[in-house]
């Protein structure tokens, strides 16, 4: 089949779309020329309780960028999440919970519960000390106390940055000092795949380098074994008891911040993508109804962490803000077999699915058993996020796992969109596999020649993905440096935001992202900085020098190739690789684990000392014979040395 094959939306679908194609055409049309009037209308799905006045204030304008939206209107997104629920659907279930350990108890919170819960944990958080506009560093595993945690913290007003559970203890305290947080919350461990993960012990390791730290928040979860420092660490069970259940929601402005999330850019340390509170939530509200034409009483399944954005955006923030049924899932995709989602999907019958396609590929080469042998029948949406999706994965899922009767959508978007750019809305754009499709209501992309930054008028274009207007759910600023955020998004094109993908629009007008064009690694759908895992490698006593790129690879999307150079004094062996595999899992955590370390005496660099990368990439991808032009390397030798004792045969 050819990889552009359409496949257009079933009359069922079409007859109980939210969006048919008509529907789409005029409504796009409205958003982009007219942005007041749709943005204005779409933000009454959000209870307000100071309406707004003004829509959309914004420029992209360099060097003036400004980014508001709604920006006099007050509101609590818990309230839109919870409280606004409670007389329709106090009982029906907010989020069911599903244990890593297949033979435990899953658990169903309605959303009364829900209530309860995160009221009560916003009073503990009180007890604290925690003020409206304080940041609170959340490491906690997926269970539904993370989901109270942020929740907790936006009913008062407090800023939560989540950061990932894989990330290792230093990564931890990066981040946790950047923003200034003075409150961690987290578990004594974790559970994914049958192991546990010592997130108590990580957090006691990061905070030794955390000096601002005075409380240390412990939900207890699988009951391990862990130490509790002193005054500084109290169980969250101890500090909830006899608190009430009720708490007020405060009154945030829109342009107030909701959270961090923090992110891997091409240079430097991550940084802290700042998300506020009114655009941020009618977007990832708006956009979770629409793309999964989400219908009530759906079960509805996003297998992502809340360590990353599609956690907030897609499994907690969207969702309870439109009143769904949301699953979290504490395990892995292959545990205890290759067949977990699958019986999960069944279990729970479960309705709209949204995974990765580097999940998608892994249980692909599991074989077909494990999905043969479920049943699936609930299944009615499957969704892709997180890499581009290749034609013959995006084929597997539709068959083998939507039996050919369910809606594929590719869903582009990015930690500093908030929530979906491109993406087909499932009644009323024919999809084309590979293809995230066309763009959002709301959504200008436009593809710009490199070099040059001018736009394509063509329709088939092929260049850098950037976006000519804002949407309510851009991020507002990099926490803590503006100067960075404007750099990073809008200097090298100005008047216009960069996503640092590449992409292709076909003779349709339908897009095709093609990856990265910075610096940028996508490990298994996890953004990586290859800066950071040199700056890893640097830090290590034998090395002198490191340059990390990707090379294609078949079930991550990319895998992550090194080159160190050696102090003089040292020498390279096996041994010594792992161990500086083993140093990067510790230094970021195991997401960062070098797939291949290649010794070299010497990396290729121009006369004024730039390593050219495109030669280290080339060769990590084994296509060496297209070195191109070599002439400017200070030492055209080191060449042939990385091509001789390449790694990735
Ligand atoms: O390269 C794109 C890729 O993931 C990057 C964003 O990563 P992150 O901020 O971690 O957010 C991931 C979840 C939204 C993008 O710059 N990406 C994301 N979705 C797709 C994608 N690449 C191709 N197709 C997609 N559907």
């Amino acid at each position: 089949m050819s990889p552009e094959a359409l496949f257009a939306p079933s009359d069922d679908v079409v007859a109980k779309t939210h969006v048919n194609a008509t529907q789409y055409e005029e409504k796009y049309a409205r958003s982009v020329n007219d942005p007041d009037g749709f943005w204005g209308e779409q933000a009454k799905r959000i209870d307000w309780i100071k309406p707004f006045t003004k829509v959309k204030n914004t420029s992209f304008k360099w060097p003036d960028i400004s980014i508001k939206w709604f920006e006099d209107g007050e509101l609590n997104v818990t309230a839109n999440c919870i409280d606004r629920h409670l007389d329709t659907r106090g009982d029906q279930v907010a989020i069911i919970f599903e244990p890593d350990d297949p033979k435990a108890e899953a658990r169903h919170i309605t959303y009364r519960k829900l209530h309860e819960e995160v009221c009560r944990f916003a009073n503990v958080l009180k007890g604290l000390g925690v003020k409206k506009g304080e940041r609170v560093t959340i490491y906690m595993p997926m269970i539904p106390e993370a989901a109270y945690a942020m929740l907790a913290c936006a009913r008062i007003g407090a800023v939560h940055s989540v950061v990932f559970g894989g990330f290792s203890p230093d990564a931890l305290a990066g981040r946790v000092n950047d923003c200034d947080s003075r409150v961690v919350l987290t578990a004594d461990e974790g559970r994914r795949g049958g192991k546990s993960v010592p997130l108590k012990a990580n957090v006691d390791k990061a905070l030794e380098d955390c000096p601002g730290v005075e409380k240390v928040l412990v939900v207890r979860n699988t009951g391990g074994d862990v130490a509790m420092k002193g005054s500084r660490d109290v169980w969250w069970h101890e500090a909830a008891a006899g608190v009430e259940a009720v708490c007020e929601p405060v009154a945030m402005n829109a342009e107030d911040p909701l959270f961090i999330l923090y992110t891997s850019g091409s240079t430097g340390k991550p940084k802290g993508v700042l998300h506020t509170t009114g655009g941020y939530l009618v977007y990832a509200s708006l956009t979770h109804e629409l793309t999964f034409d989400y219908r009530d009483g759906e079960v509805y399944w996003c297998t992502a962490d809340v360590g990353w954005v599609t956690g907030h955006s897609y499994i907690v923030y969207g969702p309870l803000a439109n009143g769904a049924t949301t699953l979290m899932f504490e395990g892995v995709p292959n545990y205890p077999d290759a067949g977990r989602f699958w019986d999960v999907v069944d279990k729970h019958k479960v309705n709209i699915f949204y995974t990765a396609p580097t999940a998608i590929r892994a249980l692909m080469g599991a074989g077909n058993q494990f999905v043969e042998r479920a049943d699936l029948s609930t299944l009615r949406l499957l969704g892709s996020v997180g890499e581009p999706i290749n034609p013959e994965a995006w084929m597997w899922y539709h068959k083998q796992v939507g039996r050919e009767r369910c809606v594929v959508i590719d869903t582009w978007w990015q930690t500093e969109t908030g929530g979906f750019m491109i993406t087909p809305l499932p009644g009323a754009i024919a999809t084309k596999p590979g293809s995230a499709t066309k763009p959002f209501f709301g959504v200008q992309p436009v593809v710009l020649e490199p070099e040059s930054g001018k736009v394509i008028a063509e329709t088939e274009a092929s260049g850098v993905l950037a976006i000519a207007d804002s949407w309510p759910g851009q991020m507002r600023t990099v926490y803590g440096d503006h100067q960075r955020f404007k750099e990073t998004y809008f200097q090298q094109y100005k008047g216009f935001y960069f996503s640092g993908d590449g992409c292709r629009r076909d003779a349709d007008g339908y897009y095709w992202i093609t990856g990265r064009v910075d610096d940028v690694l996508n490990v298994s759908g996890h953004r990586l900085g290859t800066a950071e895992v040199e700056s890893a490698l640097v830090a290590h006593p034998k090395v002198s020098e490191a340059a990390v790129v990707g090379f294609p690879h078949d079930v991550k999307g990319q895998g992550i190739y090194c080159y160190v150079t050696l102090m003089a004094s040292e020498t390279a062996s096996d041994d010594l690789a792992v161990e500086l595999r083993n140093w990067v899992r510790k230094e970021i955590g195991p997401i960062a684990s070098p797939d291949h370390i290649q010794f070299a005496p010497g990396l290729p660099k121009t006369r004024s000392g730039k390593i050219m990368r495109r030669i280290l990439r080339k060769v990590a991808e084994n296509d060496y014979g297209a070195l191109g032009d070599t002439s400017t390397l200070a030492d055209p030798a080191v060449v042939d040395d990385l091509i001789a004792n390449r790694k990735n045969r």
